[in-house]
């Protein structure tokens, strides 16, 4: 492990295709195979502390407009969030909240470098830093994307929801290449591609799969299926591996932990 925790953000230029949900998944994932993970939520909607049993706060704004000190802002995140007695979590998970207040940060603060940099004071205290993002582009996700090391598009197996990838994805691309320009960190990339509610039998399913492999070869996960537990877990403010241990839910979400960890060659 590196001292510099690597930014992972989990993106979509669509609402509703399971962004919170894998960012979630994905820094408890990691923390609970033990590394010590910072989940940052940047959507209005505040969403990311509601999955994980917290209501919605202001910290965002407090961290990037008033310069708010990280251990004020950063909440811990107990355990029996998403992990269980009989397989505990060995690592720590930190969560940095969003709320409506959200929207007016670019407002106040027009600094496109800000979350990079206040990024960079906390990044040797953690291992990974994932960031959930907002469905519609605001004027704060040049801010946001500037910082990103590592980018997971999150889709659905539908029509519009592939072409909010290719939209996507050239919008990394932008901002990778101003990276760069700006000599902000090293270069971004796409760690992935996930396809979520996917249903074996639907034959419209199979075959948009299969056509994102073919404009993106290597980069497509194999797909989450669909179910109800997923969004039944939220109501009791769990993840899988609290909610449903041991079920196809919670194998499938190890599973992408696992190629999010073989990418990131951790
Ligand atoms: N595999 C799945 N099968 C069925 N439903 C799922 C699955 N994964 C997530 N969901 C549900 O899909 C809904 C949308 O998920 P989520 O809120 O994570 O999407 P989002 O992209 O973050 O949305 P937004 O664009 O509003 O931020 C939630 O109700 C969630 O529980
Ligand atoms: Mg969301």
């Amino acid at each position: 492990m590196t001292n510099k925790a690597t930014v992972i953000e989990v993106v979509a230029h669509k609402g509703g295709v399971t962004k919170t949900t894998l960012a979630a998944h994905l820094a408890a994932g990691l923390a609970a195979r033990g590394q010590r993970v910072l989940a940052i939520d940047t959507d209005s909607q505040g969403d990311l502390a509601k999955v994980m049993g917290m209501q919605p706060a202001d910290d965002l704004y407090a961290w990037l407009v008033d310069k708010a000190a990280p251990e004020s802002v950063v909440q811990y995140v107990p355990n029996e969030v998403y992990s269980t007695m009989d397989e505990p979590s060995n690592g720590e998970l930190y969560l940095l909240r969003s709320s409506v207040q959200t929207w007016s940060i670019p407002v106040k603060e027009r600094d496109p470098f800000v979350m990079s940099e206040r990024i960079a004071e906390i990044a040797g205290v953690f291992d990974t830093i994932v960031i959930d993002t907002a469905p519609t582009l605001s004027m704060l996700d040049s801010a946001v994307y500037l910082a990103g090391d590592k980018f997971l598009l999150a889709t659905e197996c539908e029509f519009l929801s592939m072409s909010g990838v290719r939209d996507t994805m050239a919008q990394i691309q932008k901002f990778g290449a101003r990276r760069m320009q700006y000599n902000i960190g090293k270069a971004s990339s796409v760690m992935g591609i996930l396809p979520n509610k996917f249903i074996a039998r639907t034959k419209n399913h199979r075959a948009n799969i299969s056509l994102l492999e073919m404009d993106f070869p290597g980069l497509v996960w194999s797909p989450i299926t669909h179910g109800t537990k997923w969004s039944e877990a939220q109501n009791f403010a769990r993840l899988m591996w609290a909610y449903a241990p041991g079920g196809r839910e919670a194998n499938e979400a190890n599973a992408f932990v696992s190629r999010a960890m073989a990418v990131l060659n951790v």
